[in-house]
């Protein structure tokens, strides 16, 4: 079944310049966009999309890095689309992903570590929704 998943570029990987490169390897993949823009997140709005974390060690990291700079956010179809582009962006430690996906290419740390995935289809709804209106969803 085709479906959605929901992606952000993150200020590391918008810093470094790897955006092109990033969103050539997304398309390359079979994902098509749906929805795309260029922003900037607030450390409250950083730590609103990242709520379910509020009680772990590293959120203020998190919020305070995912708020220094701009960002991508994207809504991405494709066939298995969550489970795709997880396995495309590899582990959440770039230490630990696999040769030739998109965190091990790109990303500069675990903290740092260049793109966001949607871990469910719900969570992909609620995440595609807090970025972009009905409107700006219909491709
Ligand atoms: P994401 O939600 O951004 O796609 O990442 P993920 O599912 O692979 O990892 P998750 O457990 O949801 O963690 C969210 C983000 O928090 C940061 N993090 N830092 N310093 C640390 O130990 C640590 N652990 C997680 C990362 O930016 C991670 O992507
Ligand atoms: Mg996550």
């Amino acid at each position: 079944m085709t479906n959605r998943t929901f992606t952000m570029i993150k200020p590391d990987a918008m810093q470094d310049g790897h955006a092109g490169a990033i969103l050539d390897q997304i398309t390359k993949a079979g994902f098509s966009i749906v929805a795309l823009k260029l922003t900037r997140l607030s450390e409250e709005k950083a730590g609103e999309f990242y709520a379910v974390h509020k009680e772990r060690p590293f959120f203020g990291e998190l919020t305070e890095f995912m708020s220094s700079g701009k960002i991508i956010a994207a809504v991405l179809e494709k066939e298995n689309a969550v489970a795709d582009f997880r396995k495309l962006i590899g582990a959440t430690n770039p230490a630990n992903a696999d040769e030739g996906t998109i965190r091990k290419r790109f990303a500069r740390s675990v903290g740092e570590n260049a793109v966001h995935g949607s871990d469910s289809d719900e969570n992909a709804a609620i995440e595609a929704s807090f970025f972009f209106s009905a409107l700006e969803q219909f491709a």
